[in-house]
């Protein structure tokens, strides 16, 4: 009954749900201004004209490019719902920390005194507005913390990977630099502390006590799948890794410009990593008796051995579970996980009904601020929770579906774990209302089941 297909639905949104641990945070940075030696020094540490551009790596590196740029790092700068919640928090904080969100989003223009109190991203250097860029990576000399951008980057430093014996070119020092393969490079800027002390987001920390890490299975190994081919035009045939950095997202608004066989490129490689994080299943008695309860079973299973299901953002994104319940005769019996005319999950965030869909399953984190209210602002949570499934574990919710007198047999349950990116009501709140068609749901897996009704 399950089946493992994913399939792109059209619209809209998401969540709230049960039981959690909380993360309290710890002690509050009270400076007037936010400064971190490493990530956002008080004075420039870095000089952004060491850097070479992205585009000067094309002619000998056209693949790493062209995937590079289909990629969110080279989206980092650039992503609109970035730029607005940064421009919130930055005049929320009375731009005492303007460094603090682009320090992972620009290692490059953080360090090199581009984003300054008051900055505007319309007047950054182009370096700096290439976001995660590739000689941010390829000249971090070493990993001294795995989280808020805790690596080191040398303007000067030769471009580092592990290819064995690369060959002389008349562009650039080659360098073996052992941490680019490490899962702590990719740790150092994805696991996220706010300055309240308040952990956001937890990929490597969740990874290092994964089952992955213990049988050598690093983030790259999922996230940089490797192929052979020459690592630079004319040259010997290598193991390669990919430069899409597939994750969730495709790149939407903000000037993204991708053709249609790009776009079904991300997606393709979008779906394969979704269709491989997650699994569910459902469990229903063969009959019911009508005006009574029908028990429905439901376990969604963490496929991935190497962090939660789901990681990352999880307080952005949207993870649910949807049920319908529909008799012979059409008519819709039960739904939860099912969306309002504006495309949300009825849940806190519904305009039109919230809290409407009190049995909702949801997978998402949430934030709570000082005056026990919901917050979407990082800067205003004071309490994280997360509803995500650990490794290769898995979480059972029973939901009681009441059955009505005049329902006509036999019943068809369906269920489907759902994933989106953002909402519609996270859109609309900022501002990017127009953006909503660009994060479809996609159905990660689906079960179904046929229910006979005896009077
Ligand atoms: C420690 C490094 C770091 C810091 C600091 C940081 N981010 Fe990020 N940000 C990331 C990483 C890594 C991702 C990708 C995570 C994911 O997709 O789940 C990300 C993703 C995002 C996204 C989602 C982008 C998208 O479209 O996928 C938004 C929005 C965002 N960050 C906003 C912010 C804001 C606002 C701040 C400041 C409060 C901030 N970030 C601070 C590392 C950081
Ligand atoms: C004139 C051609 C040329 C240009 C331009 C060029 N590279 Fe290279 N690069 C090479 C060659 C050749 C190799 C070695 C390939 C091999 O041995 O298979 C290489 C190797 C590398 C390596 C692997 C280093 C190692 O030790 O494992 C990295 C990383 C790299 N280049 C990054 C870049 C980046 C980033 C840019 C742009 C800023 C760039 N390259 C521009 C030709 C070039
Ligand atoms: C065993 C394979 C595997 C390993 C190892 C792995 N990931 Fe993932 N990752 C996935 C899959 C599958 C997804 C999609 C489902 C999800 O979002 O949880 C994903 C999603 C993500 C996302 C997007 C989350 C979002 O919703 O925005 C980020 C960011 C991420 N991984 C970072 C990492 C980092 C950092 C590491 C190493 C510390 C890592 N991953 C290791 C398989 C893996
Ligand atoms: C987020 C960090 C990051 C960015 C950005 C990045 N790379 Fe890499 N790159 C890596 C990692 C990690 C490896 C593989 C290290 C390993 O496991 O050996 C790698 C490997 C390489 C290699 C060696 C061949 C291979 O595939 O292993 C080349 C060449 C290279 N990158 C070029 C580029 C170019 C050109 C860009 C920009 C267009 C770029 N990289 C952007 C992290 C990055
Ligand atoms: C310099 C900081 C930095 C480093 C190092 C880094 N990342 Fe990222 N990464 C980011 C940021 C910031 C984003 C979010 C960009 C956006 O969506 O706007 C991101 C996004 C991603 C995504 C896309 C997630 C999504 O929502 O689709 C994946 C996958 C990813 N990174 C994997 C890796 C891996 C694997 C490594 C290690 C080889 C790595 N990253 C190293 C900063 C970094």
């Amino acid at each position: 009954m399950r089946t493992s297909s994913l399939l792109i639905a059209a619209l809209t949104l998401s969540t709230a749900a049960a039981c959690s641990e909380p993360v309290t945070s710890a002690s509050p940075d009270t400076s007037a201004h936010y400064v971190d030696p490493l990530a956002v020094p008080a004075k420039p540490t870095l000089d952004p004209s060491h850097f070479n551009s992205a585009n000067d790596c094309a002619s000998c590196h056209p693949s790493h490019t062209r995937e590079w740029r289909l990629s969110r790092h080279a989206f980092a700068m650039r992503d609109p719902v970035f730029r607005r919640l940064v421009a919130l928090r930055n005049e929320a904080k009375a731009h005492t920390e303007d460094g603090f969100c682009t320090q992972c989003h620009t290692t490059i223009g953080t360090r090199g005194g581009d984003c300054v109190e008051g900055f505007t991203f319309d007047t950054l250097k182009p370096v700096t507005l290439e976001g995660v860029t590739c000689e941010g990576c390829h000249k971090s000399t070493e990993v001294v913390r795995t989280y808020n951008a805790g690596h080191k980057v040398d303007g000067k430093a030769a471009l580092g990977a592990t290819l064995p014996d690369p060959a002389a070119n008349a562009f650039h020092e080659s360098r073996t630099a052992p941490h680019l393969a490490s899962a702590d490079f990719c740790g150092s800027c994805h696991d996220v502390v706010e300055t309240s002390g308040l952990p956001l987001e937890r990929p490597h920390a969740e990874w290092r006590t994964s089952p992955a890490r213990d049988k050598g299975q690093t983030c790259q190994d999922c996230h940089m799948p490797s192929r052979t081919g020459p690592a630079a035009v004319g040259g010997a045939s290598r193991q390669l890794h990919s430069h899409l950095f597939v994750g969730v997202e495709t790149q939407v608004g903000g000037g993204a410009n991708l053709s249609a066989q790009d776009k079904a490129e991300v997606n393709g490689a979008i779906e394969k990593l979704l269709g491989s994080a997650a699994d569910l299943s459902l469990s229903v008695s063969q009959s019911a008796a009508t005006a009574q309860q029908l028990d429905v079973v439901l376990t969604v299973t963490n496929r991935i051995a190497g962090h939660n299901f789901p990681t990352g953002s999880t307080f952005l994104r949207q993870v649910w579970v949807a049920l319908t319940v529909t008799d012979a005769a059409g008519e819709t019996v039960y739904a939860t996980g099912d969306l309002d005319a504006n495309g949300d999950l009825r849940d806190h965030w519904s305009e039109l009904d919230p809290y409407g869909d009190s049995d909702l399953i949801s997978l998402s984190s949430r934030f709570v601020d000082a005056q026990g209210n919901r917050t979407l602002f990082t800067w205003e949570a004071v309490e994280h929770t997360s509803d995500a499934v650990e490794p290769l574990r898995d979480r059972t919710w029973t939901l009681f579906v009441p059955v009505p007198a005049k329902a006509v047999g036999p019943l068809k349950v369906q269920a489907k774990l759902r994933f989106r990116a953002y909402g519609p009501f996270l859109l609309r709140l900022l501002g990017l209302a127009n953006l909503v068609s660009g994060f479809p749901i996609w159905d990660i897996d689906t079960a179904d089941a046929t229910v006979q009704l005896t009077p």
